[in-house]
């Protein structure tokens, strides 16, 4: 069992380095279009400072290439000042001579909100001189970036291995739900599985298929597969390595007689069409690009899903937030909502959009992450919780 919050005995005074995981959907305006993500963060923020830490919160944003303005944490900021029960401030730096200025000038209690860590080059290739730049800046480190945790950056991974640290509240809560649901799954066991992240997530659906009985697949992840049976994907050009995997997967789903359905339809525009009306067909052709599985596909997995012992969900059917293209993405939320079987949906975008629905209430777990549920389904275990120190050592 890992060390929690609860298990730091000395936090009057201390600076805390908490890891969250603020990779929320942000507008052009700065606008924050779901803050599930920063609003699941605030009791282990709250608990460190009502203990006396001075509280320094790391996250990342999107996947900048060096600093971008669209990418900063300021409107995240502003919202914590809100909605947090302590002084909250930003700094648009994460390390140098200004951030330990704030930190010195901080008092206990007090909550301070560094840049994007991903404006840094060193986060993602878990450069451990960031890391210890990092850590240089406070005495303990706190993970509870679950959405993250499949990653092993500099800021999580990196920090975590030169700290003493501890998890959080709400990475408690999401190993709980996972390692419950995972135990002795219910079947049949149903996996809901889209997105856009393909190169990432496709690989493990090799897991997914062992684990689970059915997977239903849409989203942008589809298409690797609608051309792996050698069908036309119109104007979408899929990397030949992702449909290799889909090739495997599919040939590993029949060998231990496991069910793969993909979409019968597709909502699709024709480039060449200068309205760009949407149109449904069952087979992509010449130039249309597809953005949706189309309604045959929603009835198809939705009968699958109301015949679950449980189901996990993760990745848009479609470019839901165009709402041209919000059917099947709504429709496949809906089914899942009224499923009889337990209902374990999670991902930053796939949350935002059952919260966008009124469905929420209706999930039994909704969890924050994506990748990291998927990798933790895959593997049992991930990267960034590994490095955590064990609770009695
Ligand atoms: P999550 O954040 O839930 O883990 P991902 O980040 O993998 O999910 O994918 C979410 C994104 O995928 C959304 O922005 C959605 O618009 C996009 N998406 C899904 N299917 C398609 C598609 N067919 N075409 C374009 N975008 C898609
Ligand atoms: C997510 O939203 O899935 C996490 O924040 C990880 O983001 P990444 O795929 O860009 O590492
Ligand atoms: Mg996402």
């Amino acid at each position: 069992m890992k060390r929690t919050i609860r298990d730091l005995a000395e936090l009057q005074g201390k600076v805390v380095l908490c890891r969250v995981e603020f990779n929320v959907p942000i507008d052009e305006a700065g606008r924050i279009l779901d803050a599930t993500r920063i609003i699941k963060a605030i009791p282990t923020i709250e608990y460190l400072s009502q203990k006396g830490a001075k509280v320094v919160l790391l996250s990342h944003l999107g996947r900048p290439n060096g600093y971008d303005i669209r990418q900063s944490l300021w409107p995240i900021a502003v919202l914590l000042m809100k909605k947090i029960k302590a002084s909250v401030t930003f700094c648009n730096s994460v390390i140098g001579d200004e951030v330990k200025d704030r930190i010195n000038a901080m008092k206990n209690g007090d909550v301070l909100l560094l840049e994007n860590v991903r404006f840094y080059k060193g986060e993602s290739e878990c450069d451990m001189k960031f890391a210890k730049q990092i850590a240089s800046l406070g005495q303990i480190f706190v993970d509870d970036a679950f959405g993250v945790a499949h990653r092993e950056n500099a800021s999580n991974f990196g920090v975590a291995r030169l700290l003493p640290n501890a998890i959080g509240f709400l990475m408690e809560k999401e190993l709980n739900a996972l390692t419950t649901f995972m135990e002795k799954p219910k079947r049949p066991f149903v996996a809901v599985l889209g997105g856009s992240k393909v190169e990432s997530k496709i690989k493990i659906l090799n897991r997914f298929i062992e684990v689970a009985d059915v997977l239903l697949i849409g989203g942008a992840m589809a298409y690797a597969f609608v051309s792996a049976q050698g069908k036309s994907t119109g104007l979408l050009n899929i990397q030949r390595e992702n449909v290799e995997i889909a090739k495997g997967i599919l040939e590993k789903a029949q060998a231990l007689g496991k069910k793969i359905l993909l979409p019968v339809d597709h909502a699709c525009v024709r480039e060449s069409d200068p309205k760009k009306n949407v149109i449904i067909v069952e087979n992509i052709v010449k130039d249309m690009i597809g953005y949706d599985i189309g309604p045959k596909t929603v009835r198809l997995f939705s009968d699958e899903i109301a015949k679950a012992g449980q189901i996990f969900w993760n990745g848009p059917m479609g470019w839901y937030e165009n709402s041209r293209f919000i059917k099947g993405t709504k429709g496949i939320a809906e089914a899942i909502a009224q499923a009889k079987g337990y209902t374990l949906v999670g991902g930053g975008d796939t949350a935002a959009a059952v919260n966008s629905f009124g469905f929420a209430k209706k999930i039994d777990y909704l969890s924050t992450g994506g990748g990291a549920t998927m990798k933790f389904i895959e593997n049992g275990s991930l990267p960034a919780i590994d490095v955590i120190q064990e609770k009695y050592i």
